[in-house]
C-alpha cells in the first residue's frame, strides 16, 4: 500500500497516541510499590527525629543511596526533595546571587552556557528562564566535541558553565566516553572555578544491558585537582515513583560549604520521612537487580522501536544502550513535517527543535522518541504511524 493510502487508512482510525513522555510506565511504577508498605512507626532513624526540620543535607544513608546512584562517594552527595531540576534551579539561583570563583552571576554583563546539542529540553528551559546566553555544541556519539568547547571557551570570556548529560544522554542516548570526560575535565581545570560543569547523571543505573561500567568524575577531577568545577545532579525519579522519589546534587566540600548558607534560606530540611522509605526499599531491594527488572520491562520497547525503524529506509536513528529516549533524524527540512502528519493522525510526538537551545534546530531533523510510558500495543500502533509520516515526508520532498 503506498503512503498516502495509509495515510488515510490510519487517519480513520481516529487514533490517540503520544511519543512525547519520558515517563515510567505504571507497569514499572509498580516495581517501587514495597514504598508504601513501611509504616513510619519507627521515628528515629540514623540518630535522627525524621518527623522534625534538619538534616539540610539529608539523611546519612539517603546520601549513602545517593552516592550509590551516582557512582561516587558519600561526601560529595546531599539528598534533596524529589527534583533534580529543583536542585538544579536552586544551585542556578545560588551562582546569580553569590556565585563560585569569580563572584555572582548577576554582576556580569552576559552569562553563557554551553549546551550539548541535540539535548534535554528543560536544561534549555532553565537556562531561558534565567536569560543566560545558550551556545550550542556539537555531540560526537561519545560526548561533546572537545575541539569546540576549548575554542570556545577560549574565545569567548561570558561562558560560566556547560551542561553535560554523561550517560544515555537526553536524546541520543550516548555516553561520554572516558577520554571526552578527560578531556572535558582538562579544559575546565584551566577556568579556575570561573566555568562549571553541570553533569546531570539522571539515567545513571537506567541500562538496558550488563556491561555498564561508568566514571566516577569527581575521582577523575581528583587526580587533576579540579573537583571544584564539577556539580553533578541525580534522582530516583526513574528507578522508584517519578513524582515521589529523591533527588541528588554533588559537590566538592569547597562548594558544599559555599551553597550550604544559601541552601539553607531556602528550606530548613528535606522530606525524611521519604528519604528513610527508600532507604529501607533499597536496603531489601537490591538497586542493580531493582534495575534490572526496569530493564526487561523498557528493552523490549526500545527492541521494538528499533526494528520498526530498520523495517524501512528513510534517515538515521540512535541505538541507546539505556535511557528513556531514541532520536530520529530526518534528512534536512523533514522534521516538522514528519510532526505534523503524525499530529494530524494522533500521535503526539516532542515538536520540533525541542532538542535545540531557543527550540531551533536550524536543520529541521531531529525527533526525539520515547517509548517507555505507553504499552507495548501502543507502542505498536504509535510506531506504525510514525514510519507511515515519515515516508509520506519523504516521498512529497521529492
Ligand atoms: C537529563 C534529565 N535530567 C533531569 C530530568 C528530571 O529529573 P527529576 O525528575 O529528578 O527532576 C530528566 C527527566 O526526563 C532528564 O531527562
Amino acid at each position: 500500500m503506498d503512503y498516502l493510502s495509509k495515510f488515510e487508512e490510519l487517519k480513520s482510525k481516529e487514533l490517540s497516541l503520544d511519543l512525547t513522555r519520558g515517563k515510567p510506565s505504571s507497569d514499572q511504577l509498580d516495581l517501587s510499590n514495597g514504598l508504601m508498605s513501611f509504616s513510619e512507626n519507627d521515628f528515629l532513624y540514623d540518630g535522627v527525629d525524621i518527623r522534625n526540620y534538619g538534616e539540610i543535607k539529608g539523611l546519612d544513608s539517603c546520601r549513602e543511596l545517593g552516592a550509590e546512584i551516582l557512582g561516587c562517594s558519600k561526601e560529595y552527595v546531599w539528598a534533596g526533595g524529589n527534583s533534580s531540576l529543583s536542585l538544579m534551579s536552586q544551585f542556578m539561583s545560588f551562582l546569580f546571587v553569590e556565585g563560585i570563583g569569580e563572584g555572582p552571576w548577576n554582576s556580569k554583563k552576559r552569562v553563557s552556557v554551553l549546551c550539548p546539542v541535540p539535548g534535554y529540553d528543560r536544561h534549555f528551559n532553565l537556562c531561558e528562564k534565567f536569560g543566560i546566553n545558550m551556545i550550542p555544541v556539537s555531540l560526537t556519539g561519545t560526548g561533546p566535541d572537545l575541539e569546540e568547547v576549548k575554542r570556545l571557551i577560549d574565545s569567548d570570556e561570558s561562558i560560566r558553565g556547560m551542561w553535560c548529560v554523561p550517560k544515555y544522554s537526553n536524546p541520543t542516548g550516548e555516553i561520554y566516553s572516558h577520554q571526552t570526560i578527560d578531556g572535558l575535565l582538562e579544559i575546565f581545570s584551566k577556568t579556575k572555578n570561573k566555568t562549571l560543569i553541570f553533569w546531570d547523571n539522571a539515567y545513571a543505573v537506567h541500562d538496558l544491558y550488563d556491561d555498564s561500567s561508568f566514571d566516577d568524575i569527581f575521582a577523575m577531577a581528583k587526580t587533576k585537582g579540579c573537583e571544584d568545577v564539577v556539580v553533578q545532579f541525580g534522582s530516583s525519579s526513574k528507578i522508584t515513583f517519578a513524582g515521589s522519589g529523591i533527588a541528588f546534587i554533588a559537590m566538592s566540600l569547597n562548594n558544599q560549604n559555599k551553597f550550604l548558607p544559601f541552601y539553607s534560606s531556602l528550606m530548613i530540611g528535606p522530606d525524611k520521612l521519604n528519604q528513610a522509605r527508600h532507604v529501607r526499599f533499597f536496603n531489601q531491594v537490591d538497586l542493580k537487580d531493582h534495575m534490572k527488572r526496569h530493564a526487561a520491562i523498557i528493552k523490549p520497547k526500545f527492541d521494538l522501536v528499533i526494528n520498526k525503524l530498520e523495517s524501512q529506509k528513510f534517515g538515521k536513528w540512535t541505538r541507546p544502550k539505556g535511557g528513556y529516549f531514541l532520536l530520529f533524524e530526518a534528512d534536512k527540512g523533514l522534521a516538522k513535517k514528519i510532526i505534523n502528519l503524525a499530529s494530524e493522525l494522533g500521535l503526539k510526538l516532542t515538536p520540533a527543535g525541542a532538542t535545540h537551545p531557543y527550540g531551533l534546530d536550524e536543520e529541521d531533523k531531529f525527533i526525539r522518541i520515547a517509548p517507555t510510558a505507553c504499552s507495548l500495543d501502543e507502542l505498536d500502533t504509535a510506531m506504525d504511524v510514525f514510519l507511515c509520516c515519515i515516508g509520506l515526508a519523504y516521498e512529497q520532498a521529492q
